[in-house]
């Protein structure tokens, strides 16, 4: 059975992101967690392309859940993401 999603990651591939490198930022997140582009991992994760959200000069844009993080690190936004997952895993029980 197909999982609903419960974390999703935008991550903006327009051209201005693209330049300053949100396709490895999005390849680091996919190969971290062995995601498929439009497909919700076995952990309830979906990471999909957004374009150009007219926030340019933010550097590399990713929404978490609809909350716009900007020029964060891989590092970062993989720590945001696990304790997402942590306080879902919780509130689960
Ligand atoms: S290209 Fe990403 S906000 Fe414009």
């Amino acid at each position: 059975m197909k999982r609903d999603a419960v974390t999703i990651i935008e991550v903006c591939v327009g051209l201005n992101c693209a330049l300053s490198g949100s396709y490895l930022l999005l390849e680091n997140i996919k190969t971290h967690y062995n995601l498929e582009i439009g497909s919700v991992s076995d952990n309830g994760i979906l990471i999909v392309e957004k374009e150009c959200v007219r926030d340019c000069p933010c550097g590399v844009i990713i929404f978490i859940n609809g909350l716009a993080y900007k020029q964060k690190s891989f590092k970062d936004i993989i720590k945001y993401i696990d304790a997402l997952s942590i306080r879902k895993h919780l509130y689960d029980y």
